[in-house]
């Protein structure tokens, strides 16, 4: 018998990189993921593409950790996130394969241990995450996130609804960085100038804290004018490229309440906030033209 499970992909709108030192971080489910098939098997397999031993490592993970000894292959992975682009696939995967696991070996683990679980996996993917992209594919919807040092069962984990309902534009750089190399750049940079680091990490806690507040009174132009702010904070510890801060700058000409990089930076999405979906979409089209990988998902729903 096969089982399938499945994770939701994310984005971060507030607070990447200095949640890995404990500070806020704001993060929103998409309306898509990835759905992950199996079955039992006499060895650990993954599909036979290039993602193969990878996925395989992350069985191997995610079966010790919840304490399955048989082995299993994995049949199929349907996936609406692209990879390596801050939007969660690897959290999202891992996901899905402990809920087929769960499932396939009648396991009643609830969804405080799948997200456990597949934090294990994460570190494996990202060295030392923060335990955000994990939570979030897990749970869905909106999360007010804050990592906790001792152990990821005892993260702050804020679920709320936004007070209104609003439409980002995610565009795709076209190119992609390893999150666990953008985190650990990050983190040299930091120990050079641990005083100055602080103090971003301070201007990033106040940014998620009001965007928590303007998130459930529905103030968008106050939400994108922090978006901004935000991404300001990621130039300054150099996880943006001139390719990023193009998309940030096109998107705002192009109508946007803000505008900011997403993820580990390097690579990857920029998200855009538009007030209403005509103004998205036409936004989305723009980016389409000059052949940018670009969609449009509705927040808050
Ligand atoms: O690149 P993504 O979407 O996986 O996000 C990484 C977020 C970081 O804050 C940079 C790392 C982390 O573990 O939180």
């Amino acid at each position: 018998m096969a089982s399938t499970g499945f994770g939701w992909g994310k984005t971060i709108l507030f607070g990447e990189h200095f949640v890995v030192y404990g500070t806020e971080a704001i993060a929103v489910g998409l309306d898509r993921g990835i759905t992950v098939t199996l079955e039992r098997s006499e060895q650990d397999e993954g599909p036979s593409d290039e993602h193969a031993d990878a996925v395989k490592q992350a069985v191997q993970i995610i079966r010790q950790a919840a304490g399955v000894s048989e082995q299993v292959r994995v049949l199929l992975i349907e996936s609406a996130l692209p990879v390596g682009q801050g939007t969660g696939s690897s959290a999202a995967l891992s996901v899905a394969i402990a809920r087929a696991i769960a499932k396939e070996f009648a396991l009643a683990l609830p969804e405080e241990r799948i997200n456990a679980i597949a934090y294990e996996a994460e570190k494996f993917f990202h060295g030392t995450p923060s335990g955000i992209d994990n939570t979030l594919a897990t749970y869905g919807g909106a999360i007010l996130f804050q990592k906790r040092p001792v152990h990821p069962d005892e993260n702050r984990i804020e679920r709320f609804l936004p007070g209104k309902p609003f439409w980002l534009v995610i565009i795709s750089s076209g190119t992609r960085a390893a999150t666990r190399e953008m985190v650990a750049e990050v983190r040299l940079r930091r120990d050079r100038q641990e005083e100055v680091f602080s103090q971003f990490c301070a201007a990033s806690s106040r940014i998620s804290s009001q965007a928590h507040q303007v998130l459930l009174s529905g103030d968008l132009d106050a939400l994108g004018e922090l978006m901004n702010l935000n991404h300001g904070l990621l130039v300054g510890i150099g996880v943006s490229t001139v390719r990023l801060d193009t998309i940030v700058h096109t998107a705002r000409a192009q109508g946007a309440l803000g505008a900011k990089l997403t993820g580990g930076g390097g690579g990857g999405c920029v998200i855009a906030l538009f007030p209403d979906q005509d103004s998205a979409v036409a936004a989305q089209g723009h980016f389409q033209a000059e052949l940018l990988a670009a969609y449009t998902v509705r927040i808050g729903s």
